[in-house]
C-alpha cells in the first residue's frame, strides 16, 4: 500500500466475515451451496453477458474461483481478483486440476489492483462490493470503469438494501435464511448487516452513474440483493 496515501481504506484487512481464513475456504463452496445454485447464476451471467472466446475478463471478489472457472471455458482471459490470499491458493489450484490456464489470479482488490494488460470487454462482481465503505466505493466504481473497453459492460450483484421497508426486509431475510442455511446462515447475514457496508439502492444508483456508467438493468431480490448491469459511457 506505499503508494497510496496514508489514509486509503486498507482493503487488505478482512471486513466482517474471514476470508483469509483457511478454514472459512476450505468450507465456502459447501456452505453457499446450501442456498445457491452458483452453477446456475454464473451460467446465467455468462450467457446474460454472452462472453465469447475472443473476450477478457476481471473478476473481484473471485474467491474459490467459481465464476473465474466457469468463465475460463468461453472466454480467452480471466483475471480473478482478490485480497484474500489463501481464496487466491485455493481457487488457483482447483483450475490447476482441471487443466485451466487462462486464468491469472492476482492478489488485490478494487482499490489496489493494478491492470497492465489491455482494457477488458467485462468486469463482473458479486458478494464483494460491500467490503467497501460508500466513499471508498466510489474510488472502486471509477477504478472498474477505466478498466474497460469503451462499451464494455460491468455486473454487479451485491447486498443493496431499498430504503422503503428496509428494516422489515432485513429481519424477512434473516428468517428465510434459517430456512434454508440453519444458525451459520442467519449469524452470516446478521454480521453481514451489522460490520459490512451495504447501502441503499438510491446510493448505489448514484455511485454507479457518478463513476461513468450507464445502468441498463437493475433487478431487487427481497428489498435487500440488488444486480445491476452497467454499461461504460
Ligand atoms: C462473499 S465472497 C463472494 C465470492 C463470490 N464472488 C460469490 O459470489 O460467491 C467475497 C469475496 O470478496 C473478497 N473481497 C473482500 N474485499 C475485497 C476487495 N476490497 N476487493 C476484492 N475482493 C474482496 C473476499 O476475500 C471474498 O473472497
Amino acid at each position: 500500500m506505499s503508494d497510496f496515501p496514508a489514509w486509503q481504506f486498507d482493503e487488505l484487512k478482512q471486513v466482517g466475515k474471514d476470508y483469509a481464513d483457511v478454514s472459512e475456504v476450505e468450507a465456502f463452496d459447501v456452505f453457499h451451496g446450501q442456498f445457491r445454485d452458483v452453477k446456475k447464476e454464473n451460467e446465467r451471467i455468462i450467457e446474460t453477458l454472452s462472453i465469447q472466446k475472443q473476450h477478457s475478463v476481471i473478476e473481484f471478489g473471485s474467491a474459490t474461483g467459481a465464476f473465474a472457472i466457469q468463465a475460463s471455458s468461453r472466454a480467452k482471459q480471466v483475471y480473478a481478483v482478490d485480497v484474500s490470499s489463501a481464496m487466491l491458493a485455493f481457487a488457483e489450484k482447483k483450475a490447476a486440476l482441471r487443466g485451466i490456464s487462462n486464468i491469472t489470479f492476482c492478489h488485490g482488490g478494487f482499490l489496489t489492483y493494478e491492470h497492465t494488460n489491455a482494457p477488458v470487454d467485462f468486469v463482473v462482481s458479486s458478494l464483494a462490493l460491500y467490503h467497501l465503505p460508500d466513499f471508498w466505493k466510489d474510488t472502486a466504481l471509477r477504478r472498474l470503469h477505466a478498466l474497460l473497453n469503451p462499451g464494455g459492460r460491468f455486473w454487479l450483484y451485491d447486498v443493496v438494501y431499498i430504503e422503503k421497508g428496509h428494516k422489515k426486509n432485513i429481519q424477512e431475510w434473516i428468517e428465510s435464511m434459517e430456512k434454508i442455511g440453519g444458525t451459520e446462515a442467519v449469524e452470516d447475514v446478521t454480521m453481514h448487516v451489522r460490520e459490512e457496508y451495504s447501502t441503499f439502492t438510491w446510493v448505489m444508483e448514484g455511485l454507479l452513474e457518478n463513476a461513468g456508467f450507464t445502468i441498463d438493468h437493475a433487478q431487487y431480490d427481497k428489498g435487500v440483493l440488488a444486480e445491476y448491469i452497467c454499461s461504460r459511457k
